[in-house]
């Protein structure tokens, strides 16, 4: 059996160096005992956007992207999401074990008893311009949470980091909630607590004149969509929720970072992409024309393709099976017409087989959001609500973990060598 050891020669200087393998990676800090003559620093792993650094041990999420498997704590995916629901994917990836009936009661009161914001956070809500982005206004609103709570400062203590997590969990629909009304223009629906976590959000976005009529299939789908947005390991978000937080700030301030880089593009705010890509496609006859200027490099094909997912992403494929669910309740969305076109040519051309692009989870999300009433710009924020339990398991795994640090990489500085100030009146 060969030893878990890499042996690098040096070419520069000759010498020869072992490292040890630990579950198939190297330390990087390894490699600065490998110097050239003239080098202090020693030799640095140069990887922009971490394409192949393992930054953390983590014993929350498990996603094998070839295989397009994805499990919360060793739990298939799929079977969470046909039987658990949020608040109870949310203790497991939180505690590590599924609750039982006692413990699962306990969260679901803890969380329920928070409900409620500050009033001040209303009028602060209000601040913001009546076409505010629903996601730039959950970020301020949740960063502006830690100064209601400075108690949050102290995250040594597990008392006082639970009731930060029940804050957390039981705030950001509150708060997601007036987000939705003030674009609306409608006044604030109270959270009420003899309703469950997604009928509590639904009736606060939607009641009218204390009237709503809950449709169950509608809030089960909603709730198998957080499901299956609660954690996906170290993607952009939870680094930097991680990133933040390991400066030892409080959690509300560490998620609104979370929330900000959810706000990308790229990230969560594909699945609005998705929807205005959609809607500039217009009709099915223009998908071939559309899917040439993709591969002109004009643009992308918004909810494809994933840095991790290189066959399928396995929450895609369930999400298509909510749809099924939800349209059968709403009517199908006329989009799903060119977005069923866009897949199919797309996983038949050369261009997005060869670089293994596949339908992401944001690709068919925006079309079940839209079919529920909820408007495109608040697509993300459904996301981000999906995905709090994940940052806040990560940030606290971080927080106990003794190997982490503040996160701080290193560069290579390509800049000018040192030069002399150049008085004004001598500029040219
Ligand atoms: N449409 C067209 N071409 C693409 C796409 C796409 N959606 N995604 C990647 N490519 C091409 C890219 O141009 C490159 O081609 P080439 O090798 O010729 O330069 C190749 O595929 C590799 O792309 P990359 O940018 O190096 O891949 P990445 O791992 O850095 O990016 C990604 C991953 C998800 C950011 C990217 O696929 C993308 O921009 N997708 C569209 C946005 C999207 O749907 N994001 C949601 C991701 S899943 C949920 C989430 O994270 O929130």
């Amino acid at each position: 059996m060969a030893e878990d050891t890499l042996t690098i020669t040096d070419n520069r200087t000759g010498h020869e160096y072992t490292l040890p393998i630990t579950d198939g990676t190297i330390r990087a800090t390894d490699l600065q005992q490998i110097r050239a003559e003239d080098d202090t620093d020693g030799l640095m792993a140069y990887d922009p956007a971490y394409l192949n650094t393992a930054s953390c041990r983590s014993a929350i999420t498990y996603i094998d992207g070839d295989a397009g498997i994805l499990r919360y704590r060793g739990y298939p995916i799929e079977q969470l999401a046909e039987d658990a629901t949020f608040l109870e994917t949310a203790f497991l990836l939180l505690e590590g074990e599924l609750p039982n009936a006692e413990q699962l009661h306990r969260w679901e009161e803890d969380v329920r008893y928070h409900t409620y914001v500050h009033t001040n956070v209303q009028k602060f809500l209000e601040g913001f311009r009546y076409d505010a982005h629903p996601m730039g206004m959950l970020l301020g609103a949740v960063g502006a949470l830690s100064t209601f709570y400075p108690d949050a400062k102290d995250i040594d203590d597990p008392d006082g980091r639970y009731l930060q997590r029940v804050r957390l969990m039981a705030k950001l629909p509150t708060i997601a909630a007036y987000v939705f009304r003030h674009a609306h223009g409608l006044p604030y629906v109270l959270p009420r607590n003899d309703l469950d976590y997604i009928g509590n959000f639904v009736n606060m976005t939607f009641e009218i004149g204390g009237r709503h009529e809950p449709n169950p299939v509608l809030q089960r789908a909603l709730e198998i969509l957080f499901v299956l947005h609660a954690d996906h390991e170290q993607n952009c978000s939870t680094s930097a929720v991680r990133g933040v937080g390991s400066s030892h700030v409080d959690p509300f301030s560490a998620v609104s970072a979370g929330i900000a880089a959810l706000y990308g593009p790229l990230h969560g705010g594909a699945n609005e992409a998705v929807l205005r890509m959609l809607d500039q496609i217009g009709v099915k006859e223009n998908v071939p024309g559309f899917i040439e200027q993709v591969k002109d490099g004009k643009g992308r094909l918004m909810g494809f393709g994933h840095r991790v997912y290189k066959s399928y992403d396995p929450r895609a494929k369930l999400i298509k099976r909510v749809a099924d669910d939800v349209f059968e309740q709403t009517g199908l969305n006329p989009k799903l017409e060119i977005a069923l076109e866009l897949e199919r040519i797309a996983l038949e051309d050369e261009y997005f087989v060869s670089r293994r692009l596949y339908p992401n989870v944001d690709f068919y999300s925006g079309l079940i959001y839209q079919a529920m009433g909820y408007p495109t710009d608040y697509f993300t924020v459904l996301f981000a609500l999906g995905r709090l339990p994940g940052w806040i398991a990560q940030w606290e795994e971080m927080l106990g973990d003794p190997e982490q640090k503040i996160s701080r990489p290193r560069q290579v500085y390509v800049g000018d060598p040192e030069r002399p100030y150049v008085p004004r009146s001598e500029r040219g």
